[in-house]
């Protein structure tokens, strides 16, 4: 496990830009996971920036995005089919075809469907890169607490939590998603690479449980203990609860020097 605390959001974002630009460039038929949520939007307008420059391309990429709101149509702004097209798809040169993102207006069926999704990311060779961002309660995709560490993409009950930190972007409670269709932790830990980004106090607690806490499914971000190359790139403010940080820092001054190629 790799721990860059960098100073700020905006420093996150250019380093996990970084990160991405350079693994699509020297895979052009890169299998991307990507993810929503407010703390990948840097990243995707970085990456936005390098394309626009001619510094990127996504003409070969596939993307399988981590999840989906259940029961909200592409077209609602909520969606995260909306989230992706407005802050990355509209804006570089990913071929249609090569996106996934989970339907959320299935309405029957589901183990079926999500069965469908495993498989169809599987039949691109699996992915090779995973963004993740982390929720307040240590979740990432929609894996909330106490979900199996082995779990598959699956219909997933959403928590009080992630429903009251959801409920400010819907003007009618009611329309406020209970559920979500989430690739599953043993699905994220399968992918080649993990990046979790993550900014702000307010995710200090999370990111020091994932990190220093033991595994549990708890938080199901701890599981990427068990991945052999995930790199957490974090701010000051969400490195905050951290004991060990001099540690982080003195590892990273060493890959640096000793495998700068992991980092790039
Ligand atoms: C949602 C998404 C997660 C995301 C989390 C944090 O629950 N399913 O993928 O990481 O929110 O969102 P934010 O980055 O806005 O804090």
């Amino acid at each position: 496990m790799l721990v860059v605390i960098k100073k700020d959001y905006e420093e996150v974002s250019r380093e996990a830009a970084r990160i991405v630009a350079g693994a699509v460039r020297s895979n052009s038929q890169i299998v991307l996971g990507l993810a929503t949520g407010s703390t990948p939007l840097g990243l995707y307008k970085e990456l936005i920036a390098l394309h626009r420059a001619g510094d990127l391309d996504f003409s070969q990429a596939t993307s399988f995005n981590l999840d989906e709101y259940l029961g909200l149509p592409a077209f609602h702004p909520q969606s995260f089919h909306f989230f992706m097209k407005q802050n990355f798809f509209s804006h570089v040169n990913f071929p249609s075809g090569n996106v996934h993102i989970p339907d959320g207006t299935i309405s029957r069926n589901y183990d079926e469907y999500c069965a469908q999704y495993e498989q169809s990311i599987k039949a691109h060779g699996g992915i090779d890169l995973q963004i993740l961002g982390i929720g307040r309660n240590g979740h990432v995709g929609f894996n909330e607490p106490t979900s199996s560490l082995a779990s598959r993409t699956r219909l997933k009950a959403l928590s009080r939590e992630t429903v009251e930190d959801n409920r400010h972007s819907f003007s009618n409670d009611s329309e406020v998603p209970k559920c979500a269709i989430t690739m599953g932790i043993g699905t994220i830990l399968d992918s080649r690479r993990v990046l979790l980004l993550a900014s702000g106090r307010s995710k200090a607690a999370a990111v020091a449980k994932a990190i220093e806490g033991p595994i549990t499914s708890s938080v199901s971000a701890s599981a990427l203990q068990m991945h052999a190359d995930v790199t957490f790139i974090i701010d000051e403010d969400a490195a905050y609860s951290l004991t060990q940080r001099d540690y982080y820092r003195h590892v990273l001054e060493m890959t640096q020097i000793f495998t700068p190629e992991r980092l790039s």
